[in-house]
C-alpha cells in the first residue's frame, strides 16, 4: 500500500463484492426471506393484480445508471416499495389467466439455494449434473418413456419445444443439415393443428425454415386435430416435392386445453416415417394422475416431448423439460468440439459437458434443483391430487358459469380450461365480442380475478385456465357471484 493508504496498483486493492459486514448482511438476508414468506402467506388479502402507478414506474425507469454504491439496505427498501407489490398476480388464488403457475414456497427456496450455489449446470463432475440427470430420469419414468431417454431442463415450453423440433428436423432431414444448412434442399415441412401454440412458427423462423414450413391442419368441434386431414396433407405435400419431417401433437392446447389423439398421431408418424413431437407445455404432467392419464394415451410414444413445470407443475419460473427418446439423435444435434471445452477423464470437467450437448446453451442455471426438491418434498401423489382438483374446479366452474344470465360456455372443457363469453339476447356477435373483452378487463381491473382472453371459433372468449394450487372452490364462487354486476357495469360502459 502507498502511504496515503491507497493501493499501489489495482492488483493490491483486494476489492470484493462480498459484504464488509457479514453479520449485517445476514440480518438483511433473513428479513428478505421473512418478508417474501409473509407476502406469500397473505396474498389473499390483496387483489390479484396491482399495476405499477405512474410515480413507481418513473422511479424505476427514470433512474440514471448508479455509479456510486447505494447499499443493499437501500435497494431492498426500494424493492419492497416499488417492485414486490406490482406483479401480474400469478401467485394469487384468483389468477386463472393464460397458463401461469403460482410457484411454491419450496420452489422459491430452491431457487435461492441454487443462486447461492451459483452452479453453471453445464455438466462436469458436480452434484448439479447428478440432480438434473435424476430429475430427467424421474420425469421420463412418469411420462412412460423408456430407460435411457435423454432430456434437458429448459427455460420454458418454447425452448423445450424448439429443442425437440430441432432434434427431429436434423434426424429426419435426410441430409447433413448441421454441415450444409438448408441450401438447395426441398422444403422441410411439419404438421400440427391450427390450435397449436405460436412457438411453432417462431421456432421455424428461428431455424431458417420459414413459416411456410408449418402446415396447419384443421381441428374438429372438439378442437383436436383432424388426423385424416393431416395424413392427406402429408401425402399431397410429398407428391408435390416437399419433404415432410415431423408430426406435432398437442397435449393441451393453449386456447381450450384440447388434447389431440396422440395415439393416432403416433401411428401416422410411424407409417410415414416422421418424427413425432408432442407439445405438452400445458397438460403433459396430467399423467401423474392415474385418473387423468387415459386422456394422454399415445403421449409416451413421442420421439420428443416438451412440457413446462412452471405451468401445471406449479414451480416458479423458469422450469421446463424436454425428453428425447433417441439419446444419440439428441446429442448429434447439439454436440460441438472446442479446445477450451476439452473433457478429461479426471478433474473438474470429468464426465463431460452433458447438457451443452443437449441444447443450444452452454452456461445455464440450476433449474433442476427446484424440480428435484419439489418432487421429493411434495411427492407425485400429492401433486397429482392437486392436478385433479384443478380439473374438477374447471369443470364445475364451467358448468356453473353457463347458468349465469347472459353467459355461454364457448367450448367443451377437456382439461383445466373453461372458455366462455358474454352473449345477451338481442346483441350481435360483434357486440358480444366487445362486451366479452370489457368484462374480462373489468374483472382484472376491479380485482375480482385475473382471467385472460382469446378467440375461439372466430369469437372473443374469456378463459379460466386453472393451473393454481392455491385456488379454493370459494375463489371460483367469488368470481361467479361478482359476474352479474361486472356484466351490468360492462354493458353500461359499452352502451350494449
Ligand atoms: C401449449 C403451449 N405450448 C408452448 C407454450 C410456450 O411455453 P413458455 O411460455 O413456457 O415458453 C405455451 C405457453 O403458454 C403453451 O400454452
Amino acid at each position: 500500500m502507498s502511504s496515503d493508504s491507497r493501493p499501489a496498483t489495482p492488483a493490491d486493492a483486494d476489492l470484493t463484492l462480498d459484504p464488509q459486514d457479514w453479520k449485517a448482511f445476514r440480518a438483511l438476508a433473513h428479513r428478505m426471506v421473512d418478508d417474501s414468506l409473509d407476502h406469500l402467506a397473505s396474498l389473499r388479502e390483496r387483489p390479484p393484480w396491482t399495476p405499477p402507478p405512474a410515480d413507481v414506474a418513473s422511479a424505476i425507469t427514470g433512474e440514471p445508471l448508479p455509479t456510486a454504491p447505494q447499499g443493499a439496505e437501500q435497494v431492498y427498501a426500494e424493492f419492497l416499495a416499488h417492485v414486490l407489490p406490482y406483479t401480474a398476480g400469478n401467485r394469487h388464488p384468483r389468477f386463472w389467466g393464460w397458463m401461469k403457475s403460482n410457484g411454491t414456497p419450496i420452489g422459491m427456496m430452491a431457487d435461492m439455494l441454487a443462486a447461492g450455489m451459483n452452479v453453471n449446470a453445464v455438466g462436469m463432475d458436480q452434484s448439479a449434473k447428478l440432480v438434473e440427470l435424476q430429475v430427467i430420469k424421474w420425469l421420463a419414468e412418469a411420462m412412460g418413456f423408456p430407460a435411457g431417454t435423454s432430456g434437458i431442463m429448459a427455460s420454458g415450453g418454447t425452448m423445450a419445444n424448439v429443442i425437440g423440433l430441432a432434434v427431429g428436423r436434423n434426424a429426419k432431414a435426410g441430409f447433413d443439415l448441421r454441415q450444409h444448412g438448408l441450401y438447395g434442399q426441398p422444403r422441410l415441412t411439419v404438421y400440427g393443428s391450427t390450435e397449436i401454440h405460436s412457438w411453432v412458427t417462431k421456432c421455424l423462423e428461428l431455424m431458417g425454415m420459414g413459416r411456410d414450413s408449418f402446415r396447419p391442419v384443421p381441428v374438429g368441434d372438439d378442437f383436436r386435430v383432424d388426423v385424416a386431414a393431416m395424413r392427406d396433407m402429408i401425402v399431397a405435400d410429398r407428391a408435390a416435392g416437399l419433404r415432410p419431417i415431423c408430426v406435432l401433437g398437442s397435449a393441451g392446447t393453449i386456447n381450450t386445453g384440447a388434447i389431440d389423439d396422440l395415439d393416432a398421431l403416433a401411428d401416422l408418424a410411424a407409417q410415414e416415417d416422421l418424427w413425432f413431437h408432442v407439445d405438452g407445455a400445458i397438460g403433459s404432467l396430467g399423467v401423474l394422475s392415474p385418473n387423468l392419464r387415459p386422456l394422454f394415451r399415445g403421449q409416451s410414444r413421442a420421439d420428443s416431448l416438451a412440457f413446462d413445470l412452471h405451468k401445471w407443475g406449479y414451480l416458479p419460473y423458469e422450469c421446463a423439460c424436454v425428453l428425447v427418446r433417441d439419446a444419440e439423435a439428441h446429442r448429434d444435434t447439439f454436440a460441438t468440439k472446442a479446445a477450451y471445452l476439452r473433457v478429461e477423464d479426471r478433474g473438474v470437467a470429468a464426465g463431460g459437458l452433458v447438457f451443452a450437448e443437449r441444447g443450444p446453451e452452454l452456461s445455464r442455471n440450476f433449474k433442476a434443483l427446484k424440480a428435484w426438491m419439489a418432487l421429493k418434498a411434495e411427492g407425485t401423489d400429492r401433486i397429482a391430487a392437486i392436478l385433479e382438483q384443478n380439473v374438477a374446479q374447471a369443470r364445475r366452474f364451467g358448468a356453473l358459469v353457463g347458468t349465469v344470465p347472459d353467459v355461454v360456455l364457448a367450448a367443451t372443457i377437456s382439461l383445466n380450461v373453461a372458455c366462455w363469453r358474454i352473449a345477451p339476447a338481442g346483441t350481435t356477435p360483434e357486440q358480444q365480442d366487445m362486451l366479452t373483452r370489457e368484462v374480462l378487463l373489468r374483472l382484472q381491473e376491479t380485482g375480482v380475478a385475473v382471467c385472460s382472453g382469446t378467440v375461439v371459433q372466430g369469437r372473443a372468449v374469456i378463459r379460466v385456465a386453472v393451473a393454481n394450487h392455491r385456488s379454493r372452490w370459494a375463489d371460483f364462487e367469488q368470481l361467479l357471484a361478482a359476474l352479474p354486476a361486472v356484466i351490468a357495469d360492462a354493458r353500461a360502459r359499452t352502451g350494449i
